[in-house]
């Protein structure tokens, strides 16, 4: 299936994008592997005629929303992020209403909808730097409450008004079963995704998005590490450091959505180019605008 894909991807021009958190198998295909931005500014940059987006749906409508001709396929259309949807209707709107000067900052795991409201989004690797130069005082942080919590700790001269979406993955890691860890391995440090629940973040040595946290291990002196994300990192750690070891909270936090990108998915898609990502023309032009303002601002 490999050496049909790879055969594939060549004479159709395509190029396949895939997340940390894919199967080893998907990211053994990839021409690019990575966190969510550095896969949406590949996207945007991208000459490929075909974007084959192994993620989930969020990832496959921002490589979209970033290249409205380009034709972007996912390997499984029904790989979603729960996340996404967590944004009541109505409630930027009222948001818009209540507070003057209010920056509505949409973290990338988002529907395409929620991105056409917004005024800049942002990932877990830029988020800082991007809500920090923002000119407004008043910033409403959708969906995830755990990311929006983090960033306003760093910067306390704004008020955040949070929404209280949650990725289930992350928010269902516990303090104690992170602790067992440490307990297990005492001088291991512990590198945290911000979306994990701020007690976790609390007792964590290092905050960082999946790229960020796979740079820390691997330009560390340090021979082992307790990872507090999913656990498709771990293929890119053990790559890029064969001697070193990496633990993880018991059970390993598996993002189910993430691991239909399977080679077989990948091989289908590739032949038939049936599973395309497609976004209202209506939405589309709102929604791309926050990301590249994203983009712009991140550079
Ligand atoms: P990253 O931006 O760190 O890759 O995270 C994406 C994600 O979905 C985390 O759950
Ligand atoms: Fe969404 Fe969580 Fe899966 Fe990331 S790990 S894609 S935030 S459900």
């Amino acid at each position: 299936m490999k050496d049909t894909i790879l055969k594939l991807k060549k004479e159709k021009n395509a190029v396949i994008l895939t997340h940390y958190y894919a199967p080893a198998e998907a990211q053994e295909v990839a021409d690019y592997v990575g966190d969510s931005f550095y896969l949406a500014k590949i996207a945007k940059s991208s000459t490929a005629d075909i974007i084959v987006f192994c993620g989930v749906s969020f990832m496959g409508q921002s490589a979209k929303l970033l290249n409205p001709d380009k034709k972007v396929l996912m390997p499984d259309l029904t790989a979603d992020c729960p996340m996404a949807h967590m944004v009541a209707p109505g409630l930027i709107r009222e948001m818009r209403q209540k507070y003057e000067d209010l920056a509505v900052v949409c973290y990338v795991n988002s529907t395409a909808d929620l991105k056409a409201e917004s005024d800049v989004c942002v990932t877990s690797s830029n988020a800082i730097k991007i809500v920090r130069a923002l000119p407004n005082k008043n910033i409403f942080f959708i969906p995830d409450r755990n990311l929006g919590r983090y960033v306003a700790s760093q910067i306390p001269e704004k008020n955040f008004i949070i929404n209280d979406g949650y990725c289930p993955i992350h928010a269902s890691i516990t303090k104690e079963q992170l602790l067992l860890q440490k307990q297990l391995h005492p001088n291991a440090p512990i590198l945290t995704h911000p979306e994990c629940e701020p007690e976790l973040l609390a007792v964590s040595d290092f905050i960082g998005s999946t790229s960020e946290i796979i740079s820390y291990a691997t330009s560390s002196p340090l021979n082992e590490f307790i990872i507090c994300t999913e656990e498709g990192v771990d293929h890119r750690l053990i790559a890029d450091n064969p001697t070193k070891r990496f633990y993880y909270p018991v059970p390993h936090p598996c993002c189910m959505d993430m691991k239909l990108n399977t080679l077989s998915n990948i091989l289908s898609v590739l032949e038939k180019e049936d599973k395309e990502v497609l976004i209202d023309d209506a939405v589309s032009v709102n929604a791309g605008r926050p990301l590249n303002t994203m983009l712009e601002l991140g550079r």
